[in-house]
């Protein structure tokens, strides 16, 4: 189990008292109001149920609660856009103004996310000690749930939005992703960010090498790419470190594979400890400066820019001279009005550096080109650069 403190859920069945462990990935309460429902429970049923912060423990058929969740889903989405319609009727906007308020629609599309996966959530399912469903057609998802919630000893309950997301990481994990800028996959785990935008791949691989460069750190490793990446360019001592034990298992997991194991892994706040100072560090930190609403989405948002900021504060304490710190970032949060270029700039200055290049990239994953996402007037302006940092004379 995650070194989470343990949670029960408790419910009644007939005349029967019930207690299991709870699992949540988005740290949810356990449910205080629980009713039994099977393939007889309606969508309208269930959407009422779930506004009215009720959980619904799911007793039918587990293909069927699939379903269900679909149905859910659709409701929801409609009930937001009618929401949406009548605000920007109240307000007085026509829907194109409101597409250009950008930074009230991140706000509201953040909101909107949250509030669709609180919802979704109450439809839960129990499980036993191994993690088998006793429901009627449910699938094997004891492997994925141990891979993405650890070992357990005791029966659970958990929503089956997070049981689809251990199965969808399942996934990943075994079919990889290939990076075909290096001709081979990598293989993300539950919970690690998965690096299905890849635009920055080939930033990393034109950027020309410091000289020399002997030592590089990757802070912020992930799945262990950008190490791979360094590795795979010749540099002899390359030192990944993460703040996430899974990340760090996911790399090791890769590099493993890869049969690359000189590279270190520290798992730090920030910079390896104990290690020779850098000719080269590389850092892909989360890009929106926004409070992360569950620990799965802390490799996108990065409340108060902290992880920038540390990392461009440490960086000349730990560049070996002549060396230079690779900063990979999209301009997505300037595009959101979430921070402003002279803030970045501000930041790089302040902590005694100054910019030798930038290679900039367009992103190509769908959202970039999804003129039906809310936020696609920012999205499509996005560019994700390789910010080239020295320290300045
Ligand atoms: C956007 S992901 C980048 C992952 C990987 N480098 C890549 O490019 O695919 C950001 C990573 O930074 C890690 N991280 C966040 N805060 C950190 C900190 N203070 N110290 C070290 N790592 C951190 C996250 O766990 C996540 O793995």
């Amino acid at each position: 189990m995650l070194e989470q403190t343990k949670q029960y859920v408790t419910w009644q069945e007939g005349d029967t008292h019930h207690k299991a462990l709870w699992i949540s990935q988005s740290n949810y309460e356990p449910p205080s109001r629980i009713v039994i429902v099977d393939d007889s429970t309606t969508a309208g049923e269930a959407y009422r149920l779930a506004n009215a912060g009720t959980s619904m423990l799911w007793r039918g058929d587990f293909q069927n609660a699939k379903q269900l969740l679909q149905a859910l889903q659709r409701r929801i989405d409609r009930a937001e856009e009618r929401k949406k319609n009548k605000e920007n009727k109240l307000a007085n906007k026509s829907a194109k103004d409101a597409a250009n308020d950008i930074p009230n629609l991140f706000h509201k599309n953040r909101q909107a996310q949250s509030q669709r996966a609180r919802l979704l959530s109450r439809l839960i399912l129990q499980l036993d000690e191994n993690f088998v469903s006793k429901l009627r057609r449910a699938p094997d998802v004891s492997a994925a749930c141990t891979a993405a919630f650890g070992k357990i000893t005791e029966p659970c309950v958990l929503s089956f939005r997070d049981l689809q997301g251990a199965l969808g990481a399942a996934q990943w994990r075994e079919k990889g992703v290939p990076i075909k800028e290096l001709g081979l996959s990598i293989y993300p785990h539950y919970g690690v960010f998965a690096p299905t935008r890849q635009e920055y791949v080939q930033l990393l691989l034109d950027a020309p090498l410091p000289s020399p460069c002997e030592v590089a750190y990757d802070i912020g490793t992930g799945t262990g790419l950008l190490a791979i990446i360094l590795a795979k360019r010749g540099i002899k001592q390359v030192i990944a470190s993460d703040i996430n034990p899974s990340a760090l298992a996911c790399a090791k997991d890769n590099l493993d594979r890869l049969k690359l194991t000189d590279v270190q892994l520290q798992q730090v706040d920030l910079f390896p400890k104990q290690v020779p100072k850098a000719n080269l560090i590389v850092c892909n930190p989360p890009w929106l400066p926004a409070k992360p609403s569950s620990p799965l989405e802390y490799a996108v948002y990065d409340p108060n820019s902290a992880m920038l900021r540390g990392f461009l504060k440490g960086i000349s304490q730990y560049l070996a001279e002549n060396g230079e710190a690779w900063l990979i970032l999209s301009d997505l949060a300037e595009h959101l009005n979430l921070r402003s270029r002279d803030e970045l700039l501000g930041w790089i200055d302040d902590a005694g550096l100054t910019v030798k290049y930038r290679l900039d990239t367009q992103p190509t994953h769908g959202k970039s080109h999804d003129e039906n996402d809310p936020l696609y007037v920012a999205r499509s302006a996005e560019v994700t650069s390789l910010w080239c940092l020295i320290r300045a004379i």
